[in-house]
């Protein structure tokens, strides 16, 4: 298959993963999926697709082109724009049935005109600012705000929300605290005869945490595509959907003292095989694991030598038996047996698992995997069904190997 360098998305995975999450639920509660971000760098239409299979209630995104993305590929779910639009972005956001979260009053007045001018009634959410300090109506403030907004003409209310900066801490007080202050808010509007339609808090650490907080919608991105928050207090069971993988290009032997890369910072002590693998910080493989990260070779943790370049990494495999041009190398994911985390190269690369995921770049292709076989190729320059075809090869092949492999 003419692709150098890939994530692999398992589907099956995803399933399992949104299975698992439901299994926390009541029947009455849904998933509104956080696929903002290219859904977490996974690609947002195939997500989108799968979740829509899933039975996942709402999607969320965070810009006015990621719904718009959704839309033009046909989904046809329920989309919330999580973080503010401009005033300027309303319009595009309305003819596209996407439902923003209203920052302010001049906002939503500019939006129910919108509403009015469409002819239709438009769907909108408001955040409310129990601690989070990023975006939203501070609890203390809310209650004009809401019945300023619910004045206007042709807007629904279709949730309030909140969100935790830090459910994945050792300590949940502040988090409880959170819950206890949109309670407190909710119960102040029931007295005034509003009640939200929807009310949702837990994001995927809220979610495994707080049980009292998964109210009407999980909201969840990281634990559906496989990853567990720090400190989580339940065990579900969750396999990472996504895997980083690249391919040897070219195979050198260079004696003992030979410098490797910008910046001369590593140095070979012995004779040694060196690999070059097709992937560097243009990728989104980041800079930070220069001589400090390891890949996966031929079913070995091999260790990264001298500097990560825009387009290729330098790995020393003298020690892997037969390492051929064309091998594959995995950068996070599994290999036969051993595993490299997607968690162990955020740290190598001083950063959040979510930040990995979300920087693997456009050049990188996407291959879509369900029952343990290639659906869909995604890439820059395009689909092909052909190199689906090819792919299945290479993953039997591989197979092949590591059966092969395990037989000894
Ligand atoms: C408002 C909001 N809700 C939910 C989420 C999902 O968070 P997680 O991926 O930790 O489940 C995010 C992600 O950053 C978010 O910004």
């Amino acid at each position: 298959m003419p692709v150098s360098t890939w994530v692999e998305v398992d589907l099956d995975r995803f399933a399992a993963n949104l299975h698992a999450v439901r299994s926390l639920l009541r029947p009455e509660q849904e998933i509104l999926l956080v696929i903002k971000a290219d859904a977490y760098g996974h690609g947002a239409v195939e997500i989108a697709e799968a979740a829509e299979r899933e039975g996942v209630a709402q999607l969320g995104v965070a810009t006015l082109h990621e719904g718009i993305q959704l839309r033009r590929a046909g989904c046809r779910l329920p989309i919330v724009v999580l973080s503010p639009l401009l005033p300027s972005e309303i319009d595009e956001a309305v003819a596209h049935e996407l439902a923003p979260t209203v920052p302010d009053l001049d906002f939503a007045r500019a939006l129910s005109l919108a509403a009015l001018k469409s002819g239709r009634p438009q769907r909108c959410h408001v955040e409310i600012d129990t601690g989070m300090g990023r975006t939203g109506v501070r609890d203390d403030e809310a209650e004009p705000f809401l019945l300023s907004l619910l004045e206007l003409p042709g807007l629904r209310l279709a949730s309030l929300f909140t969100h935790f900066p830090d459910a994945d801490a050792e300590d949940l007080e502040f988090s409880r605290e959170q819950v206890l202050r949109l309670r407190a808010l909710l119960d102040r509007l029931g007295a005034r005869g509003i009640r939200a339609p929807r009310v949702h808090a837990a994001n995927s650490a809220g979610t495994l945490n707080l049980p009292e907080a998964r109210l009407d919608w999980a909201r969840v991105g990281l634990i559906a595509y496989g990853h567990r928050p720090p400190n989580a207090r339940v065990e579900i069971p969750l396999r990472p959907v996504m895997a980083f993988k690249s391919r040897i290009v070219q195979l050198r032997d260079l004696p003992a003292g030979a410098s490797i890369s910008y910046g001369r910072s590593f140095v070979t002590r012995r004779r040694s095989r060196i690999a070059v693998v097709a992937v560097g910080y243009g990728h989104g493989y980041s800079w930070l694991l220069s001589s400090r990260g390891h890949m996966l070779v031929g079913g070995a943790r091999v260790p990264i030598v001298g500097r990560v370049t825009m387009d290729l990494t330098m790995v020393d495999v003298t020690d892997v038996p037969g390492p051929g041009i064309g091998d594959e190398v995995v950068l996070f994911g599994e290999q036969g047996d051993e595993v490299l985390s997607l968690e162990e190269v955020a740290r190598g690369s001083e950063t959040l698992p979510y930040e990995v995921m979300c920087t693997i770049g456009k050049r990188v292709a996407r291959i879509y995997v369900r029952g343990g076989r290639p659906v869909k190729i995604t890439s820059l320059v395009g689909e092909s069904a052909e190199w689906v075809q090819q792919a299945a090869q290479h993953f039997r092949l591989r197979a092949q190997a590591v059966a092969a492999a395990r037989r000894g």
